[in-house]
């Protein structure tokens, strides 16, 4: 921890009402909470941290002029070096705060910018952390500008000698902006290829997804043994990570963990987190791992649902498990009322094209409490996909066997005496069509057994 920075929540103030609203209250000390765990995810040092009602919000430094000197003499006895306002500010403010505090000021774009190039793992992550890094700029170099252009009449001609500066930079600015475009296009139609690879392994796909700080890198954890960075930051994860895991009946999954979710992400940043979530599309399986602890619980688990109604092309097709984890967090009590509303109660009023969890589990992943529900309720929920069957193959049929080999899962095999191959192979069910299609009339008399209810 280096950086000594003072977090500022600013608020509009309005009348002072006889009774305190407390719910407000409430929800902007939550606000201020979340702010601080922004700085903190990137190793901030937060010497100071406070909600600050504004009457009237200034253009030029957002803060009157008497709060502005009262920041000034913290900003002394602190020794604070960033100043981090949990709000969007104009170019101009941010210069003139900056210029009155003489330390660095961001904003909250700023601030999740920069937390995105310290998550960036990936290259297309990286790529995209730069551009919307790169058209932040650019629109603070237009704004802040324009008036100053104007004021000095401006210069008619693009380019040459007599562009101004403004032009200058913000053209070096869309230069670069092309240039990482490009750059990005190609690490995508890479990536869509190795996606495309992957597609052949036949193993379902399982993505964790959830608000920040839910606990999805702590499952994943504790199911992978991996040692993937859980810690309590926002964002530990930026891309995501995949690995495979074997359920107890021998089946193989993949895990993926992904970027947590957060609301009132600037536009400037939806397209780079964005990026980070195309793997929950392609999943067979979408866990939605919950806080149930964080009394804005409800209101995450919209803002989740919201971006997940916009990844995914088709609602009504998805399959999704819920995860009400941090259970040890809750009192018996608060436990009961989780259970005591069935999820079959939002079937009966969920829309058929709406997000419906197929099935609701409460666990901790801290104590790892109802982590064998969740994985058998993988199970059943694969099961209902997926196929087993029983197949039987002649030495001539080699071509049908690599097709297997390629495509299906083969859970056991039994080379017998006289040249014919017994098979136990599960297909997912558009597999299994392809099979048929391919190869159904070599299998006549095959048995076949479905696994699933
Ligand atoms: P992002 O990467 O920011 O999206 O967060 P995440 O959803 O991956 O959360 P993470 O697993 O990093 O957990 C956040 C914090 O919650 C950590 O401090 C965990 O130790 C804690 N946590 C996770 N699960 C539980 C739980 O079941 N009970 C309790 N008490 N704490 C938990």
């Amino acid at each position: 921890l280096t950086t000594k920075t003072l977090v500022i929540f600013p608020v509009l103030s309005i009348a002072p009402s006889k009774s305190p609203n407390t719910d407000r209250k409430r929800s902007h000390d939550l606000r201020l909470e979340e702010a601080c765990g922004l700085a903190r995810a990137i190793d901030l040092d937060i010497q100071l941290s406070y909600i600050l009602p504004i009457r009237t919000p200034r253009p030029s430094t957002l803060i009157g002029k008497g709060k502005l000197e009262e920041i000034t003499s913290q900003i002394n006895a602190y020794d604070i070096e960033l100043v981090f306002i949990d709000a969007a500010l104009t170019p101009i403010q941010q210069r003139n705060l900056e210029r009155a505090w003489k330390v660095k000021v961001v904003d909250r774009t700023g601030l999740i910018l920069e937390i995105f190039g310290a998550r960036a793992m990936t290259k297309e992550g990286r790529l995209q952390v730069e551009l919307a890094h790169l058209t932040y700029q650019k629109s603070r170099l237009v704004r802040s500008w324009t008036h100053l252009e104007r004021q000095r009449g401006g210069v008619g001609f693009l380019g040459g000698p007599g562009e101004t500066q403004i032009e200058a930079d913000r053209r070096v600015l869309a230069e670069k902006i092309t240039k990482l475009q490009g750059q990005l296009e190609t690490v995508r139609r890479t990536r869509r290829l190795h996606r495309k690879a992957r597609g052949q392994v036949p193993y379902p796909i399982v993505a964790l997804v959830g608000y920040t700080n839910a606990g999805k890198s702590t499952l994943f954890n504790q199911i992978t043994n991996a040692d993937v960075f859980a810690e309590d930051l926002l964002f530990a994860t930026l891309d995501p990570s995949m690995r495979a895991v074997t359920l107890n009946n021998g089946m193989n999954v993949i895990l993926s963990d992904t970027v947590g979710f957060i609301s009132d992400l600037p536009t400037e940043l939806i397209a780079a987190f964005r990026a980070t979530l195309e793997e929950v599309a392609e999943a067979d399986i979408i866990v939605h791992v919950r806080d149930m602890a964080d009394p804005e619980a409800d209101n995450h688990k919209q803002a989740v649902e919201s971006i997940l109604r916009d990844i995914l092309e088709d609602v009504s097709g998805t399959t999704l498990l819920e995860l009400q984890n941090k259970i040890d967090l809750l009192s018996e009590e608060e436990k009961q009322n989780l259970s005591s509303n069935p999820p079959a109660e939002t079937y009966l009023q969920g829309h058929r094209d709406d997000l419906v969890p197929a099935m609701t589990i409460q666990i901790s992943a801290l104590t790892g409490e109802g982590q064998t529900a969740f994985l058998n309720a993988l199970e059943t929920l694969i099961g209902r996909s997926h196929f087993e069957r029983d197949l039987e193959l002649d030495s001539t049929q080699g071509e049908a066997l690599a097709w297997i080999y390629q495509h299906g899962e083969v859970l056991s095999r039994d080379d017998s005496a006289n040249l014919t191959i017994h098979l136990r192979v599960r297909f997912h069910a558009a597999q299994m069509g392809q099979f048929e299609k391919r190869f159904g009339h070599l299998m006549q008399g095959a048995k076949e057994k479905l696994a699933a209810e």
